[in-house]
């Protein structure tokens, strides 16, 4: 079979993307985010076969934000099993990543694992399991990787804390329905310090790839079962991009998992993991151009889960 170039199609991707007319706007509700540069642009490409690919700043660190809630998600699953799913749903919410409206009705238990308020029930069980929600992930990234630069930006966790009324709002509200067994102030420092970790394309690729090779890890030991991991993979695609998941299934056809960095993380189960950075967010909370460059590299290659 002829060797796919992949270096090629991200190249051809990206410049598809930029000939898109919208930028989007960086996150400002987290300050140290505001400053981000919308026309900075990477994407990387980690193959099961051990490849990686990349074009662009895909080796720029960037601030991963809710792309590591897809980790956590992946670390209490793998630690603590099924049990998860009692405090936390898996419907998508029809509703922005940091809503409130649904938790009182629905008596504290949130729709899904990604939004916020779902994402902080699994970063409390995680520190309930391992007793270091975000040395966990970094632990993981860092592995996974092969990079040990993988670190939490400690001004960006900060700047968050100081901002973050709606997840303090969120996490006291859970609390109160007993859906938190660690304190609020705990959950919320491990919270912001994983949405804190910088990665680049490059490490989030090779670190997305267990997903991508059915529950396995880099060293080919099993992080999840097969079964798990096909569940994450369909979380993702029904809510790893929050309100425009649908819209996102419909342009890109792969689960992914989007940050208000600007970073997103799609799985080609059993052929790779693509990551891609641009800052731009669209009203959604995803990056513009990412998801520009991979509707363009999925529709180029015809690479979907469809
Ligand atoms: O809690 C927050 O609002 C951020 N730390 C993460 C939100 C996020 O990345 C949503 N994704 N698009």
């Amino acid at each position: 079979m002829a060797r796919v170039d992949y270096q090629v199609l991200l190249q051809d991707a990206m410049e598809t993307a930029r000939r898109e007319p919208a930028r989007g706007k960086p996150a400002d509700y987290i300050p140290a985010l505001a400053a981000a540069d919308p026309e900075a642009f990477g994407m990387a490409i980690a193959t099961v076969d051990g490849e990686v690919f990349g074009a662009g700043a895909w080796q720029q660190a960037f601030s991963v934000q809710s792309v590591s809630k897809l980790f956590t998600l992946a670390l209490a699953l793998a630690e603590g099993g099924e049990g998860l799913w009692r405090g936390v749903g898996r419907e998508p919410s029809g509703n922005p990543f940091n809503s409130l409206v649904q938790l009182e009705s629905e008596h504290g238990i949130p729709r899904n694992p990604f939004i916020n308020a779902g994402a902080l029930v699994v970063t409390d069980r995680l520190l309930e399991l391992t007793g270091d929600a975000v040395g966990a992930v970094r632990e993981f990234l860092r592995r996974e990787s092969g990079n040990d630069a993988v670190v939490t930006d400690d001004a960006v966790a900060a700047s968050e804390a100081r901002h973050g009324h709606r997840n303090a709002a969120m996490a006291h509200f859970m609390a109160s329905y007993g859906n938190l067994r660690n304190p609020v102030d705990s959950v919320l420092a491990h919270y912001y310090a994983h949405c804190a970790i910088s990665a680049s394309c490059r490490d989030l690729a090779l670190a997305g790839l267990f997903l991508a090779r059915h529950g396995l890890r880099t060293d080919g030991s099993r992080l999840l079962s097969r079964s798990e991991a096909k569940r994450i993979n369909a979380v993702l695609l029904t809510c790893g991009t929050y309100d425009a998941a649908g819209e996102f299934a419909y342009r890109v056809g792969l689960p992914g998992k989007s940050g208000v960095g600007g970073g997103v993380l799609a799985v080609l189960p059993g052929r790779g993991a693509v990551c891609v950075w641009s800052p731009g967010l669209d009203a959604a909370g995803n990056s513009v151009l990412g998801v520009a460059a991979l509707d363009a590299l999925t529709t180029a290659t015809g690479w979907s889960v469809f």
